[in-house]
C-alpha cells in the first residue's frame, strides 16, 4: 500500500505548506493524485489524460464486451461513500463510476445514524471505514476535512486514497475536472480552449465549484475570467489574488448583460443559501440581474455554451434547456466518466485500458 509523503509532516507544518508542496506530497510515482483533494493538483498534463481516459472509457463502455472489461479492473476492490452533506448528482455518478468499474460500494449520508452520534471522532470513523474499504470518497461541511482525514490515514497502517467530493465552501475538485472535461468537448473541434472568456454568474462567494473552475483553467493559455455577481456575493480576495500571482486576466463586475456577448462559456450557479449566517440574509440581496432565460441567451454568440454544477433554482429559466448551447444535462452526465477516469487512475487502470482500447477500437 503506497505511503505518502505527507506523513514527513505533522499535521500543522502540512495544513501551512503552499498548495504546490502538498500536490506534489499527495502525487502517485506517476504524478497523477493519489488522494484527489483540491483542484492545484491538476496540471495541464494531468488534466489531458484524465480526459483521454474519460472519453476512452465511455467509448468501451457502450458495449456489453467493453462493460465486462471495464468492471473486471477493480472487482476486487471496495468503496466508501461517505457524503454528510446533501448531494444528487455527485453522489450517483460517483455511485455509477464505482459500479463501471466493479467497486462494491457501502454509504454514509447522515452521521446522526453512525457512531458519531455516539460521540466518535470524524478521524476515528475515517479510520473505521479504512479497515473495511480500498477507497474513501466524501462529501462534507467543513473546509480542509479530506485534507486532513488524508493527513490521518496516511499516518495509519491503512492509508487508503481519499477523493474529496466537495469541502465547505472551498473546494469540488472533481466538479471542476467535469467542467473542463465538458469545456474541452466543446471546444476541441473549434480551436480548443486557450483565449476564451469565461462568465462566472451568482453565488460567487459560497460556491466551491467556481473557486476550484478558476483555479483548473490557469493551466489554459488566456483565460479572461469575468466574476458577475452582486457585491456580497463576489468572488473572494483569495481567488483575485491567485489570479494576479499567475498573471490571468480578470473582471469583477455586477453587470451580466454587458458581458453575455463576449462570453465563450456562460457558468451559472445558485444563490447558496443553506450558508446563511442569519435567516433570510440571502433573500435581502437584489439577484433578479443573475438571471438567463431564452430572451437573454440571443445576447449569446451562437458558439458559445451555458453551464451550470446544478442544482438550479430559477437562475436558468427552463426555455433555455432546448437550446443546443444549453450544456448542463450533458455536463453532468460526463461527471459519470471523468470521476470513472479518476477512479481508474487512482488505482493505477489507465495501461489496461488503454491497451483494451487499442485492442479494440
Ligand atoms: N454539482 C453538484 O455538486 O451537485 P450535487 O450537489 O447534486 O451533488
Amino acid at each position: 500500500m503506497m505511503k505518502l509523503r505527507a506523513t514527513e509532516y505533522t499535521w500543522e507544518q502540512f495544513e501551512a505548506l503552499p498548495m504546490e508542496t502538498k500536490a506534489e506530497l499527495l502525487a502517485k510515482p506517476d504524478g497523477m493524485p493519489f488522494c484527489t483533494l483540491f483542484a492545484q493538483q491538476f496540471n495541464r498534463e494531468r488534466i489531458d489524460a484524465l480526459c483521454d481516459l474519460a472519453t476512452k472509457i465511455r467509448q468501451i463502455a457502450k458495449t456489453r464486451s467493453g462493460m465486462e472489461f471495464l468492471q473486471s479492473l477493480l472487482f476486487h476492490k471496495r468503496a466508501m461513500i461517505y457524503f454528510t452533506q446533501p448531494s444528487s448528482r455527485t453522489f450517483l455518478s460517483f455511485h455509477s463510476a464505482c459500479q463501471i468499474l466493479g467497486l462494491r460500494t457501502g454509504e454514509v449520508r447522515d452521521a446522526a445514524i453512525s457512531s458519531e452520534f455516539k460521540g466518535e471522532t470524524r478521524e476515528d470513523s475515517i479510520r473505521t471505514f479504512s479497515s473495511y474499504f480500498d477507497l474513501i470518497i466524501m462529501r462534507t461541511q467543513e473546509k480542509g476535512l479530506a485534507e486532513r482525514m488524508s493527513w490521518v490515514l496516511a499516518k495509519s497502517e491503512r492509508p487508503i486514497p481519499i477523493i474529496n467530493a466537495g469541502s465547505g465552501k472551498d473546494q469540488h475538485p472533481t466538479q471542476a475536472l467535469l467542467d473542463i472535461y465538458t469545456l474541452r468537448r466543446s471546444f476541441e473541434r473549434r480551436g480548443g480552449l486557450a483565449n476564451r472568456t469565461i462568465l462566472y454568474v451568482g453565488d460567487l462567494a459560497r460556491g466551491r465549484t467556481v473557486r476550484s473552475l478558476s483555479n483548473l483553467l490557469l493551466n489554459y493559455d488566456n483565460i479572461r475570467h469575468v466574476f458577475v455577481a452582486a457585491e456580497p456575493l463576489q468572488i473572494g480576495q483569495d481567488i483575485l489574488d491567485m489570479l494576479d500571482r499567475r498573471g490571468a486576466s480578470y473582471v469583477v463586475t455586477d453587470d451580466m448583460q454587458k458581458y453575455l456577448p463576449e462570453a465563450d462559456a456562460v457558468y451559472m450557479t445558485r444563490i447558496q443559501d443553506e450558508w446563511d449566517r442569519s435567516k433570510g440574509e440571502s433573500a435581502r440581496i437584489d439577484t433578479s440581474k443573475f438571471k438567463i432565460n431564452a430572451n437573454l441567451m440571443r445576447l449569446m454568440k451562437p458558439s458559445a455554451i451555458l453551464m451550470h454544477p446544478l442544482p438550479r433554482r430559477d437562475e436558468i429559466a427552463t426555455d433555455c434547456d432546448t437550446d443546443p448551447r444549453a450544456m448542463y444535462w450533458r455536463q453532468m452526465r460526463n461527471g459519470m466518466w471523468i470521476r470513472t477516469a479518476l477512479i481508474a487512475s487512482t488505482f493505477d487502470c489507465q495501461s489496461r485500458i488503454e491497451a483494451f482500447f487499442r485492442d479494440n477500437f
